[in-house]
């Protein structure tokens, strides 16, 4: 039994954050109804790798959907939306502001015609408040979040983080509003409005860089290993500092190319034996009771020392070598990997997040698997729909249209693209 099995969908999102939203509910047993403009996701022709066939921006956050297209500027395209509206537990959306207003469906009006149903809404900033009539992308709002000024280095200009904590983080906060509403729906017969604004989301995922914020106005911040403000100040760019009350940085190793790093975190506990071990060769026998580095307020005050040694270790090693040396001695720590090694993983490829996948337009193609795993509802991963592959499949067993009542909605345009008007 999946677990979301029975919860049905209608997924108006397009691009990343409702999709990635809308593909876990799917992995998680619901039923999803990608309700599509007629001219199609325009994710589905984006960054093409493959002439004619649906991009990997569409398939990779499309899956287990079944796709409907349906011309919301028709009035019969109206009409199939109220049908499913009826039939679903679920409306969601991120389309610009307003843009539901305009096709006269504001959440007051889809409350009217199901009362029972949950809508969630992304949008950049929110239905209030001075930005909401902005658009936004991904890195939109890691700028206006506070992502963006808290990474990079000191000295250097604000860095976007390449995990797309502004959609796909924004997603993941919708489907944990969703699945709440849907709860309080099924004890109180009454649905709810749930909306994710993407700065919201992503101040929340920065949450610690507020801690700091505020630990600004009683003194600098000593785990950083850059000098940090007194006073109300902003919160600095920290590189690869660990930011947490542990001491952890990116040590550079053999052969010293793009990814040939390993993060090392020196937690308290490991001090001893990480610097007896490496002290040995870096000519420091004393190196775990040196009065610089002894104690963990003496390596935060000498951090640049601690960092230049390790690396200095580090250099006759590889990042799987150091990793080797490191673990038995019980040190966090991990190999920066890049996304040809971890292809290639046998732990990724155990854990089932590199999935392979086939497509008719594309044929063989991968996904990252599912990361919630649940142990009596093992997500099956099916291929993204061609658009409008399903329409007629939905119009026949959701909403029980006969044949004529489909060929005279066609005829009147509900589900194609209207035809441009003649110059
Ligand atoms: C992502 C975003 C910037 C894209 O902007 P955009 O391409 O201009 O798209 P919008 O959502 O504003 O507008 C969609 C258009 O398609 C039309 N459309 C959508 N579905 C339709 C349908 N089924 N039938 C007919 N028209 C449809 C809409 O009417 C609208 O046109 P309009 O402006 O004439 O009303 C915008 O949707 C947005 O800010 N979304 C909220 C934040 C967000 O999710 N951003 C991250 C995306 S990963």
């Amino acid at each position: 039994m999946e677990a979301l099995k029975g919860v049905r969908i209608l997924d108006m999102s397009h691009v990343q954050a409702g999709p990635t939203c809308s593909q876990l509910l799917a992995w998680m047993g619901a039923e999803v109804i990608k309700f599509e403009n007629p001219a199609g996701d325009a994710t589905r022709g984006q960054l093409r790798d493959v002439p004619n066939a649906d991009s990997l921006y569409f398939t990779m956050l499309n899956c287990n959907k079944r796709s409907i297209t349906v011309n919301m500027k028709t009035a019969e395209g109206k009409q199939v939306f109220v049908d499913l509206l009826k039939k679903c537990d679920i409306v969601m959306e991120n389309f610009g502001p307003g843009v539901l207003d305009r096709f006269g469906f504001s959440w007051e009006r889809i409350r009217e015609l199901n009362p029972k149903i949950v809508m969630g809404s992304i949008k950049g900033f929110g239905s209030s408040g001075p930005y909401a009539d902005f658009k936004a992308y991904e890195n939109v709002a890691q700028a206006m979040g506070g992502a963006m000024s808290t990474t990079g280095v000191p000295d250097g200009p604000p860095f976007v983080t390449g995990a797309q904590i502004g959609d796909t983080g924004t997603g993941l906060h919708l489907a944990i509003g969703l699945l709440a509403a849907l709860r309080q729906r099924d004890r109180t017969g009454k649905g709810q409005y749930v909306e994710v604004a993407m700065m919201d989301g992503i101040m929340n995922l920065c949450r610690v860089k507020f801690r700091d914020h505020q630990r600004l106005t009683r003194g600098p911040l000593p785990e950083y290993s850059v000098p940090t403000y007194q006073g109300i100040g902003d919160v600095p760019r920290a590189g690869n500092d660990s930011g947490g009350g542990q001491l952890g940085n990116a040590i550079h190793c053999k052969p010293h190319g793009a990814n040939d790093w390993l993060y090392v975190v020196v937690q308290e506990a490991v001090w001893g034996a990480l610097a007896k071990r490496i002290g040995r060769e870096v000519g420091m026998p004393d190196m775990a009771s040196d009065p610089r580095l002894a104690s963990i307020a003496d390596r935060r005050n000498n951090q640049q020392l601690m960092w230049t040694l390790l690396n200095k270790f580090a250099e006759k090693y590889t990042k799987r070598e150091l990793m080797a040396i490191l673990n038995p001695l019980e040190v966090p720590c991990g190999p920066v990997m890049g996304t040809e090694d971890l292809t290639h993983d046998e732990h990724v490829r155990g854990r089932d997040m590199w999935v392979e996948l086939d497509h008719p337009q594309r044929g063989k193609w991968w996904n990252v698997g599912m990361p919630i795993k649940l142990s009596d509802s093992p997500a099956r991963i099916e291929r993204s729909p061609l658009l409008g592959e399903h329409t007629e499949e939905i119009l026949k067993d959701v909403l029980g249209y006969e044949e004529a009542k489909i060929a005279s909605l066609k005829n009147a345009g509900a589900f194609s693209v209207p035809p441009k008007k003649a110059a």
